[in-house]
């Protein structure tokens, strides 16, 4: 029989009520802490209903991040504690306080030392020293901890007599298990307003096109009134509009990275895939009679390599070989010839097998050698294979193919029209390697830098943790040189010593950091690199870049450590570490931290604390985030304190590839130029994709192996970046709207180029009717008869307007924005008289 919901009394009891803390196994238990609450112990009210108030954190995303039977307690100080279970293997529980159930700390997980998985966590004593408690399920038996701050923890010991001290209440029809106590009722107040709030936004932050349609009906034709004052302007940061890559999605091999042969030397390996994918091995991507053999590598650092005995391979690309006709092609491998002749016949096949180009390599060297050719296909191939043709017996490896025309002409370079699409944006930075990639799954798995450099075939190569591998012949030189090459500021982020806080592979929860005995080695990679980037060629590493082929320092300003870590105290022993590290030896480097990946929660608080502490220049920040969210968040810095870090918003996306999506982070981009005394760079994620290969949508530009697909989103990015300014200019504003959801979704920033003295104004239009409106700019010395007029409209719901440009003449200084734009003008300075 269903049970009718009790409803909740309009005046409660005053003074103390129940609250009942409880997890459901819905969702296998990734819904987190809930709460009811009662006068009598009898009577159950659900907040929310199962409103989640704190949610695990501990593992990787999708499997992991669970969190069952939930014990809460408080302790003298009238802190609040949770502890909970995490799944039913690793053998660890969860911990973390609060002071008013609403706001939690950073949570920490403690092991049960080989005893066993811990279930039914719970505390045998709350003050001065707790006793932590837990039963393992194999044995039956209880254990317990105690502790006096959570931090360190004594040895496991077996208790006697012990059960479960949870209670079960009837809460409308359900059976809830969880446990109870007693609490104020503004405790409860507080949760049901906290709640309703996160109601409140969780519904405004879900607007659309269609809820737009909905909720302005009726709104007319709209009119503004703008007066710029150039006599009132604040300085931007001149590195607002910068590049975020990481190797996700195929965007470097296969992507940005011109190499056309794919697991060119057999090293992917299983692992790469966690061994879940049976055709994924030393032999992907290859075809034909050959073995494999480890015995006499090129370089122990890439340990297979194919014997091939009067037979014929077969490499497939990625997704095929795409070649141009007539253009050069540089083919060149590592061979040693075992027995007989050693010719190896080079060919492009087209989709058909036909040959479309050949040529010759007399691999007659008993020893390893590499071997180069050019090779010009007499037709344009989308989807081509390369075949090699063994007359004898040799072995083969780094089988490499790449077009001569890559961007700026480099050898091992990058792909052009990509690298041209991304330097169209004229970025001032770029971030690299990541991501995620740059803290890796589990500690094997963290990038370092130095694996990444020096010849190919020495290049230490890694699983990338997006599910595929990394050749590593996209590099740190290679990132420094793309730097270089479309002037911007390199911006490398290393691990703070801890992998991804999602890390599946080799544990979890973070817990497991570099061990200390390896931190200072660790840390010495991290000095290295500054040297790397900046040394003289008289010292290690500077010696090292200019083998590379470039003495001249790259300049490196900034360092990003860490990358949306989980903040905990193993996490903050170690990133301190390399902060003064790098403090003591190069205090002019600017260091970035890091405060997790959300725009708020523990790893957002407590990041912003330690960056407090620690005085960093700067933090970086992540968040992805609905297009409402975006346009209701304008205000965002506009109270942040101007004398903390300033803030590096390293990774952000509205989820989606609309014009909506689009126009809402350009409005959201007339804020951060707003705000460009305190956010001083800001990258879009992940910038890259190919098509079919995408393990995160949405991306800034999509790409297949012969065409440069960008988004709407991209050309948002691009009218910013190409019309960055040095100062902003303050704006009054009016428009013939009282209604605060329709004012704020009208954006305007203008300013103005140090350079030629310019005025830029952006007007950004979310709604879906027009803004007549009325520009004045007082005191700016520009010429208003011939205004460079750029346009993004269209449907909010495509995904392909372009940017149309045309120019103004007479313009009069008013302008109808369309409804779904962004509009640009750009004002010349006036002539001289
Ligand atoms: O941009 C994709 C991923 O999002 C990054 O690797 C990670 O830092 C973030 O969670």
């Amino acid at each position: 029989m269903q049970l009718l919901a009790i409803a909740a009394p309009v005046k409660p009891a005053p003074g103390k009520v129940y609250l009942f803390a409880y997890a459901t196994t819905k969702e296998k238990g990734h819904r987190g802490l809930h709460f009811a609450w009662s006068n009598d112990k009898t009577n159950w009210f659900g907040i929310g209903p199962e409103h989640s108030f704190l949610k695990s954190d501990y593992g990787a995303w999708g499997s992991e991040k669970r969190m069952l039977n939930p014990y809460l307690f408080k302790d003298a100080s009238g802190l609040y504690h949770c502890l909970w279970s995490l799944n039913e293997k690793d053998a660890v529980f969860a911990h973390t306080t609060s002071k008013d159930l609403i706001i939690w700390r950073g949570q920490n997980y403690f092991a049960t030392n080989d005893v066993g998985n811990a279930e039914q966590v719970s505390i045998l004593q709350n003050q001065g020293n707790f006793v932590v408690s837990w039963l393992n399920a194999k044995d039956g038996k209880y254990y317990a901890r105690s502790t006096k701050d959570f931090k360190t923890l004594s040895g496991v010991k077996q208790i006697e007599n012990q059960k479960d001290n949870r209670q079960k209440i009837r809460l409308n029809s359900a059976e809830l298990t969880g446990n109870m106590l007693e609490v104020s009722w503004e405790t409860v107040d507080g949760l049901n307003k906290a709640m309703e709030a996160e109601r409140f936004r969780t519904k405004q932050n879900a607007s659309s096109p269609k809820s737009d349609s909905l909720q302005f009906v009726n709104l007319k034709p709209l009119e503004a009134t703008v007066t710029i004052k150039a006599k009132e302007s604040k300085k931007i940061s001149p590195l607002l509009t910068g590049i975020f890559f990481e190797d996700i999605n195929y965007a470097a091999d296969g992507g940005l990275y011109a190499e056309l042969i794919q697991n060119r030397d057999f090293e992917y390996s299983g692992h790469d895939k966690r061994y879940n994918d049976k055709n994924w091995n030393a032999l992907t991507a290859w075809k034909g009679t050959f073995t494999l053999d480890s015995l006499q590598p090129v370089h122990q650092n890439n340990k297979h390599y194919a014997v091939v005995n009067n037979a014929s391979l077969i490499n497939e690309g990625y997704d095929g070989i795409a070649v141009v006709k007539g253009e050069v092609y540089n083919f060149s491998l590592f061979a040693k010839k075992l027995e007989g002749k050693g010719a190896i016949l080079v060919e492009l096949l087209d989709s058909k097998g036909a040959t479309i180009t050949s040529a010759k390599v007399n691999a007659s060297a008993a020893t390893w050698k590499k071997y180069e050719l050019t090779l010009k296909p007499n037709a344009a191939v989308a989807n081509g294979t390369l075949k090699l043709t063994v007359d004898g017996k040799a072995a083969l490896d780094l089988i490499s193919l790449f077009p001569e025309n890559t961007f700026k002409g480099h050898k091992n370079g990058l792909r052009k029209d990509l690298a041209e699409t991304v330097a169209g944006i004229n970025p001032t930075f770029m971030r690299f390697p990541g991501g995620c990639v740059a803290h890796g799954d589990g500690l094997g798995n963290i990038y370092r830098w130095k694996n990444t450099i020096g010849p190919l075939e020495s290049r230490v190569q890694q699983r990338n943790l997006w599910g595929y591998h990394q050749s590593m012949g996209l590099g740190f030189f290679e990132y420094f040189q793309f730097c270089e090459d479309i002037a911007a500021e390199p911006v490398p982020v290393l691990a703070a010593g801890v992998p991804c806080q999602n890390s599946a592979d080799g544990g979890a929860g973070q817990q497991f950091g570099i061990p200390m005995e390896h931190m200072d080695e660790y840390v010495q990679d991290v000095l290295d690199l500054i040297e790397y980037a900046n040394g003289s060629i008289n010292t290690v590493w500077g010696k090292k870049r200019a083998e590379a082929g470039h003495p001249k320092p790259f300049n490196l300003k900034y360092i990003g450590i860490g990358n949306e870590d989980l903040i905990t105290d193993v996490f903050e022993e170690r990133y301190a570490m390399i902060v003064e590290a790098v403090r003591k030896k190069y205090p002019q480097i600017i260091i970035i931290g890091t405060v997790g990946p959300f725009n708020e929660g523990a790893d957002y608080r407590e990041g912003w604390a330690i960056a407090d502490k620690l005085k960093l220049p700067m933090v970086d920040e992540h968040y992805y985030q609905s297009p409402g969210w975006f346009i209701n968040n304008q205000d965002f810095y506009d109270s942040y304190d101007r004398s903390r870090s300033k803030v590096y918003l390293g990774e952000y996306a509205s989820w989606g590839s609309t014009l909506y999506n689009a126009l809402a982070e350009a409005l959201y981009l007339t804020a951060l130029e707003r705000n460009a005394d305190v956010v001083s760079m800001a990258s879009y994620a992940p910038l890259l994709a190919k098509e079919g290969h995408t393990q995160w949508n949405p991306d800034m530009i999509y790409f297949n192996n012969t065409e440069v697909k960008p988004t709407v989103n991209y050309y948002v990015q691009q009218l910013f970046g190409q019309n960055a300014g040095d100062k902003y200019l303050q704006s009054d504003i009016t428009l013939n709207s009282n209604d605060a959801d329709v004012t704020k979704r009208f954006g305007i920033s203008t300013i103005t180029k140090d350079k030629d003295g310019s005025v830029v104004v952006k007007l950004v239009n979310v709604l879906p009717t027009t803004i007549t409106t009325k520009l004045t700019l007082q005191d700016a010395n520009v010429a208003m008869g011939s205004v460079e007029c750029t346009i993004l409209k269209g449907n909010p719901n495509t995904k392909q307007a372009l940017p149309a440009t045309k120019t103004l003449k007479q313009f009069g200084g008013s302008i109808t924005l369309e409804a779904y734009s962004m509009t640009v003008l750009k004002f010349k300075p006036a002539a001289k008289k």
